[in-house]
């Protein structure tokens, strides 16, 4: 009989556990998405997402301010608008815009992240106008005005086909070329999602998104897209949502150079907290699912939890 392997010894004690530890969490990995709203003085509370709350520019640059200290180095932020109708998307003063200034202003190190869509804006709720090539142009138009507000990075999350190069183009031809694309370039038609339809108020009026995000069945078409993507000028992929996803997120990382960020969804999230009952309770498990999304290959992480996480990653020095 052949000698058998000892594991245990390497998982005796704390100190032999991190020894042999394969992946860590640091401050660096999370991207903070921030759900921004009208108004002065706002934090309200988003009922279907215990812990997460919308804000007003004001009362997110002190939030910030706190998040900041511990380590926050990026955020992504999504308008909730007053009015419906994709012109406010674009406008020069519209609740994104002024948003960005603002924490530039405030933070010149944050990296600023804008979410590029109009399903907040469109009366239908949904991600496109109706033709792919003019919602193209559009988009186009919306990551204009967040790139000429400040935002370092823009990203698109509406699944329409080329918009990549049509931002690129817009940007480039405005001298603003330098400001980054990180597209949703394999987005799932995922029910997911619900949570932040009810923070964003953009729920589709009718139907589904299923004739623009990826089939849930398809993995090799991921790899399609996430190419398509980076030949039209992106910087990095988002693989959204995580969770039921990780086998997505292994095999673009080990496809493409590029970095790679998982979107650590709404319903994730919701789901976690409803397990563990609380937000307290639900430190243990945010972990494992943090671990779990790094280890599949994500260079970082879109979560919900970043305060949390950057908490616990505090209390553990
Ligand atoms: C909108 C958008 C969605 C999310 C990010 N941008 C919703 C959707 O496509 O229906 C989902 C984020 C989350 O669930 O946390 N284009």
């Amino acid at each position: 009989m052949t000698e058998f392997k000892r594991f245990r010894c390497r998982r005796a004690d704390e100190a032999a556990r991190l020894k042999h530890r394969e992946t860590f969490l640091s401050a660096a990995d999370f991207i903070w998405p921030v759900f921004l709203v009208e108004g002065m003085g706002i934090r309200q509370a988003v009922p279907s997402m215990p812990g997460v709350c919308r804000y007003s520019a004001d009362r997110a640059l002190k939030e910030l301010e706190k998040l900041v200290r511990k380590g926050l180095r990026s955020v992504i932020l999504f308008g909730v608008p007053k009015k419906k109708g994709v012109e406010q998307a674009y406008r020069r003063d519209g609740i994104v815009q002024r948003s960005i200034r603002a924490v530039k202003e405030r933070f010149p190190a944050l990296e600023i992240i804008s979410d590029v869509c109009v399903c907040s804006y469109t009366p239908t709720g949904h991600c496109h106008i109706g033709d792919n090539d003019r919602t193209c142009e559009l988009l186009a138009e919306v990551a204009l005005s967040h790139a000429e507000a400040g935002a370092d990075c823009v990203a698109p999350s509406d699944m329409m086909d080329g918009r990549v190069l049509h931002i690129k183009r817009r940007l480039r031809e405005n001298r603003l070329g330098r400001v980054r694309i990180m597209s949703y370039a394999a987005k799932y038609a995922s029910g997911f999602y619900g949570p932040f339809r009810d923070a964003a108020e953009c729920a589709p009026k009718s139907g589904d998104r299923k004739s623009y995000q990826m089939d849930p069945a398809n993995r090799e078409e991921a790899m399609e897209e996430i190419r398509a993507d980076l030949e039209e000028g992106a910087d990095s992929v988002i693989v959204k949502p995580a969770l039921p996803y990780l086998d997505v997120i292994y095999q673009a990382k080990r496809a493409f150079p590029c970095p790679v960020i998982a979107y650590n969804v709404s319903g994730e999230y919701a789901m976690v907290l409803a397990l563990s009952g609380g937000l307290r309770e639900s430190v243990p498990l945010m972990e494992e699912t943090l671990v779990s999304i790094k280890r599949a290959g994500a260079d970082r992480i879109i979560t919900y939890f970043a305060p949390a996480a950057l908490e616990m990653l505090n209390e553990k020095k």
